[in-house]
């Protein structure tokens, strides 16, 4: 085996080779379509779930179902950074150009409800900063719609003036919203509103999204619809399936492996996708040129795995935190799963739950850990209270 042919995938929303284990969340996004076409209402799912369990690959699949139907798709993504916040808009604005620009029918001549809805993606785009020049000539007849400056009122005339156009093409308009948890509150709330009148008229508008665990309480802070959505929570994978997802790829490269080796990457991996690429990457790279991976060359690659994990998953995000936050997360990975906040007050020393309450909900913020139940913690990164006791040792 060469590197060349190495089939494995770690990084953040890289496309694996196998899919495993997402069956039902495929059939889901199939049925989403398939409704659309047919002029029902459909549920479009919002994934939640720990940092690397393949949320994004999910969204991005589901995103390529619904492109594959010539749907219009857009897809934008939620930024911590406070600078980055306030282009959602223009984002979602240069992203229905490029989809209308596809979705337009090209040759004959285009219907009078394509060229309203070309013109209020125009007016809308304009007023969200994007220039002249990205948009086409086509897009270019601003409207007056959809531009007021207040982002809730505008979607929802944007979406309202794209409904006879989609209708008339049989298509749907989906907006992907990764990291769905950070999107600027303003443009979720939006999203959120058109989707709410979106599920009441029927209309072909569907609103996609993956992210932290903490997703569901977000979206219910933002507008009491949050009974409309469809909430889809993500894990591992079973032992069986992250047992496909390495010996699969490497079959397929003629490159079989050894039971034991694959019990054990298996194992440490706890069936956690980025952790099964990561591992199986560094399964490849210990045995090269070898058709049979051992035991042996699984040990390597548990070795050199958890050293790349520390690299691109821990360090970085441990860096990023406080004294005082790196002082809860360390009183936390005493914990096995999650933290009951008394222990941690009663761990640090403090009088009451309140005087831990901004490291915690700093770290919320930061995406590092999220409240699974009332009274707890958890870390959103899988086995960062491992890391940390390491640490610890160390
Ligand atoms: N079902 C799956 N089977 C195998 N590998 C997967 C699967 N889903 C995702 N991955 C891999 O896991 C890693 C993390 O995927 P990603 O979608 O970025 O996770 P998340 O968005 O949940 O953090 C990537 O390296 C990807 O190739
Ligand atoms: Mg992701």
């Amino acid at each position: 085996m060469d590197a060349a042919r190495n089939p494995y995938t770690p990084g953040a929303g890289k496309a694996p080779p196998a899919l495993v284990g997402r069956g039902r969340e495929l059939e889901e996004g199939r049925v989403v379509v398939a409704r659309t076409a047919r002029g029902a209402s459909a549920d479009a799912p919002i994934f939640y779930g720990l940092r690397g369990v393949g949320k994004t690959v999910l969204l991005k699949a589901l995103q390529n179902q619904a492109a594959a139907a010539n749907w219009m798709t857009v897809e934008i993504e939620g930024k911590q950074e406070s600078t980055e916040q306030h282009l959602s808009r223009r984002r979602l604005a240069r992203g229905l150009v490029g989809a209308a620009r596809s979705a337009v029918p090209r040759r004959q001549r285009m219907s009078d409800a394509w060229k309203r809805a070309l013109g209020t993606i125009g007016s809308f785009s304009i007023a969200a900063g994007v220039t002249g020049v990205e948009l086409s000539i086509d897009v270019q007849a601003g409207s007056g719609r959809g531009d007021s400056g207040d982002p809730t009122v505008d979607l929802e005339e944007l979406v309202h003036d794209l409904v006879p156009a989609l209708a008339e093409s049989g298509i749907g308009l989906g907006i992907f919203v990764d990291e769905i948890q950070d999107l600027d509150p303003a443009m979720l709330s939006a999203l959120v509103s058109v989707q709410h009148r979106a599920h009441q008229n029927s209309w072909p508008f569907h609103l996609y999204g993956a992210g932290l665990p903490n997703v569901p309480a977000r979206l219910a802070e933002v507008r009491s619809y949050s009974e409309r959505f469809h909430f889809v929570q993500i894990g591992a994978l079973s032992p069986a399936d992250a047992r496909a997802a390495l010996a699969e790829p490497a079959e397929a490269e003629g490159v079989t492996y050894q039971d034991a080796a694959l019990d054990r990457l298996v194992d440490v991996s706890g069936g956690y996708p980025y952790f099964v690429q990561v591992f199986g990457d560094q399964a490849w790279r210990a045995a090269p040129g070898h058709a049979v991976i051992t035991r042996q060359d699984a040990d390597i690659a548990v070795a050199q795995g958890t050293a790349v994990l520390d690299e691109s998953l821990f360090h970085s995000r441990w860096n990023r935190a406080t004294p005082a936050q790196k002082k809860l997360m360390r009183a936390m990975a005493e914990d096995p799963v999650q933290s009951q906040i008394s222990d941690l007050v009663a761990r640090l020393g403090k009088r009451k739950p309140s005087d831990l309450s901004v490291a915690r909900d700093e770290l919320i913020k930061k995406g590092l850990i999220f409240a699974p139940e009332r009274g707890y913690l958890r870390f959103t990164v899988p086995h960062m209270d491992d890391y940390l006791r390491r640490q610890v040792e160390e």
